[in-house]
């Protein structure tokens, strides 16, 4: 297995082109299952998770090709209405078949997901909602197998859906399968997260009825056919945000390409905070850092516009080499601090209460062999690399690679000593 190693305490000078969202291109990808005609998708990200996706759609017969950073599918083919635990198993966001495949053939089997390291990530939600909708489901085998047989020509009906708690995989699931639905539906206390908007966007072009994206309350008029489009993914806000909280730790300045500001507010907010001057204008965002003082500050996570979960590992990579004590509440996830260990053998003070880490800033890290345990905690490793003394390893970093294009390459060109030791 792949791991990195980083000699640390080099200042981050340059430019950072910002790849295409993970957490749109996946749903994105997978919404070319609603139609019979050709989707065209530019600034899709060079990411593990990509591929896998494309496996899955592929292995439905969905003809997926896959050039650098785009791809044109084609589910005009497909035969298979199953995705196997094989599949599934190396990808949650797997799920997202689920709506698309009732939608459009009236039938699925989909292998329940299956837990992960930040938590139990139960899918009851997108089940609820579905069902809601007409789809009869049963858990078998550890396999969804949902039908739609029984209903009037097919089809979903729309209806109104509350979701009890914000899903984002759950509000792009039920707004994939009720664009193809018969009559409206509403999804309230939808996810309001820019990628469920991106998502939203691909989807009218092709043809559905939607409003309300990026609100809390999403109405979808079913529609009886979608067709081909072309869209490009939106800018990964958690990788523009990973790099912004590097340059925190190293001192520098970087300019982030390609970005939208305007979606990173509470996190520009809380490295301002930090004590580092943000500028921002049209689509980049510019971070200085010129003095090595850091200032502690509270992170507390929450649905979007608030602070995002993605970001927690990696702020708190920040707050343990600030001149003080912090607070970091994770509020989305029962089991995302699996980096805290990590940080700690090198040299971080923090201390783990229920859902609230207390992190009391240290002058220096110590280099060390540290190990990745998800995606995000990975980049927590990757940026206390970047700042602590002497060399650090980070092993199984197949983890990154699920979410971070290139990200020895781009962190090289700044000035860092980054290698990928295979
Ligand atoms: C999406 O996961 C993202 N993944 C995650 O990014 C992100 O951390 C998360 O949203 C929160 O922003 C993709 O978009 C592919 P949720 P998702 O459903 O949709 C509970 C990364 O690092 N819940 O919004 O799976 C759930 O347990 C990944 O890129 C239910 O209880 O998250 C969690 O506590 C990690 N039942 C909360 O809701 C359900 O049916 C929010 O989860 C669904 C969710």
């Amino acid at each position: 297995m792949d791991k990195l190693k980083i000699i640390g305490g080099n200042k981050l000078y340059g430019d950072v082109a910002v790849s295409g969202a993970k957490n749109a291109a996946l749903p994105i990808l997978i919404a070319s299952i609603l139609t019979d005609e050709k989707l065209e998708i530019e600034n899709v990200p060079e990411l593990k998770d990509i591929l896998t996706t494309s496996v899955l759609l592929r292995h439905l017969g969905v003809d997926v090709r896959l050039y650098k950073n785009s791809c044109t599918l084609d589910a005009s083919q497909v035969a298979i209405t199953e995705a196997p635990y094989e599949l599934v198993k190396t990808m949650r966001a797997s799920i997202l078949v689920l709506g698309p495949l009732l939608a459009r053939f009236g039938k699925a089997v989909v292998s329940l997901p299956g837990g992960c390291s930040i938590g139990a990530r139960p899918v009851d939600l997108h089940i609820k909602a579905l069902e809601k909708m007409g789809a009869k489901i049963n858990i078998h085998n550890g396999y969804i197998e949902a039908s739609l047989k029984h209903l009037p020509n097919n089809k979903l009906q729309g209806c109104k859906i509350f979701m009890d708690q914000v899903s984002v995989t759950g509000t792009e699931n039920i707004m994939m399968a009720a664009t193809l639905a018969s009559g409206t539906t509403y999804i309230e206390n939808a996810a309001r997260e820019p990628e469920v908007e991106d998502l939203g966007k691909l989807l009218i072009s092709m043809g559905a009825s939607i409003k309300g994206l990026g609100t809390d309350l999403i109405q979808i008029d079913g529609v009886e056919k979608l067709f081909g489009a072309k869209h490009s993914v939106m800018f990964d806000r958690i990788e523009a945000g990973t790099y912004m909280a590097a340059v925190v730790v190293t001192g520098g300045e970087i300019t982030l390409k390609g970005v939208n500001p305007s979606q990173l507010e509470s996190v520009i907010e809380k490295i301002k905070d930090a004590g580092v001057d943000v500028s921002c204008k049209n689509n980049e965002i510019t971070i200085l850092k010129n003095n090595n003082k850091i200032n502690p500050v509270n992170i507390r996570t929450g649905v979007y516009p608030s602070f995002p979960t993605d970001m927690q590992a990696q702020f708190m990579a920040i707050n343990i080499l600030a001149q003080g004590s912090s607070e970091v509440t994770e509020t989305i996830f029962e089991n995302r601090f699996m980096h805290v260990q990590e940080l700690v053998r090198m040299g971080a003070s923090i201390d783990v209460k229920g859902n609230t880490a207390f992190v009391k800033g240290v002058n220096c890290l110590e280099g060390a062999s540290v190990m990745a345990t998800d995606l995000r905690a990975s980049a927590s490793l990757v940026i206390a690399g970047l700042a602590a003394k002497g060399e650090t390893i980070i092993e199984r970093i197949y983890h990154l690679d699920r979410g971070y294009e290139r990200i020895e390459e781009k962190l090289n060109a700044l000035g860092a000593k980054v290698e990928r030791i295979h």
